[in-house]
């Protein structure tokens, strides 16, 4: 997937200088610190969004003229065509405005078919996710694998989710009609924690690679997902609704995991989808048998 490699469309390699361009500006602006808007009465937008943003749709069109671009602070331009762009110019806005360290870019590409209505997705093509203070860029383009700063990464083998590090976040708008307080609780008993850092295309990023072994969220956006999807499915994980469905970009669930621990992920939403009585939680007697009994065999 190099930008040299016979074959490759440089996507991947002109999405890159854009998102480290734009990461560039993100960074001076989080270090100057900037003011804080209100979108509704959490969400949060701030200069540092829409100027990015701006840039990003500039560079796309220098580089890309046939490419439609689709950002969350308003951009649709050229969405009849065969190409487009997810764009989240700022993903984790609420932590940029408070100076908690944790943002990024995330740039996602959709080729579509002719003839393709509104509500159908085309295939994910291409992925650049870029955090522009670690200096990570996470990468992939279908079918060649995804990279972190040019190294392939893959997802965890962490077989079970008692063995897990997951991660979750919150909607800023109609917090209070989001069932997910449940999940994240249940999800905490049985793992080694959930993280919810608030950056979903880095939770995406990070599942792929191999630093968390799941991730879930209701009530994403394509511009949140569309980058990360492909980095989990590549680096070999995979993507769903909460029942094992198909993931579609406008959907309302994303459940991403290593795949290997993903029947049990699904299996525990479906208990509690269904109000069962769950599987009971394993003492730590049961849990050390468990292990010993993999270990030994
Ligand atoms: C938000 C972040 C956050 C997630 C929210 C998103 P934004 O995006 O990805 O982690 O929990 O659902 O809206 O507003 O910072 O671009
Ligand atoms: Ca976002
Ligand atoms: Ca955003």
């Amino acid at each position: 997937m190099s930008a040299g490699q016979a074959g490759a469309p440089a996507w991947v390699p002109k999405a890159s200088a854009i998102a480290r361009e734009a990461g560039a500006r993100l960074r001076t602006f989080f270090v100057q610190g900037v003011e804080t808007e209100y979108k509704g009465d959490v969400d949060l937008v701030t200069v540092a969004d829409r100027t990015s943003e701006k840039l990003i749709r500039e560079r796309l069109a220098e580089a890309f003229p046939e490419h439609g671009v689709f950002g969350e602070e308003g951009t649709r331009d050229r969405l009849e065509g065969e190409f487009r762009w997810y764009v989240d110019p700022l993903d984790g806005t609420t932590n940029f405005a408070h100076g908690f360290p944790h943002f990024c870019v995330s740039l996602g590409l959709e080729k579509r078919t002719p003839g393709q209505t509104a509500d159908q997705d085309g295939t994910l093509v291409a992925a650049v996710i870029y955090d522009p203070l670690l200096d990570e860029l996470f990468a992939a383009e279908r079918g060649r694998g995804a990279t972190l700063n040019g190294r392939p990464m893959r997802v965890s083998r962490t077989p079970e989710l008692a063995e897990s590090l997951v991660a979750t976040g919150f909607p800023s708008s109609k917090r209070h009609e989001s069932p997910n307080v449940h999940f994240y609780q249940e999800f905490t008993l049985r793992s080694h924690g959930v993280r919810r850092a608030g950056s979903a295309a880095l939770d995406l990023a990070y599942v792929a690679a191999g630093r968390m072994e799941a991730f879930w969220e209701f009530n994403l956006n394509p511009w949140d997902t569309a980058a990360g999807i492909l980095l989990v499915e590549e680096a070999g994980g995979q993507v769903t609704g909460f029942a094992g469905q198909p993931f579609k970009l406008d959907s309302r669930e994303t459940l991403a995991s290593n795949g290997l621990i993903h029947a049990e992920l699904v299996g525990l939403f479906k208990q509690m989808f269904a109000g069962r009585d769950l599987e009971p939680i394993p003492t730590p007697q049961e849990f050390a048998a468990r292990r010993a009994e993999r270990a030994a065999g």
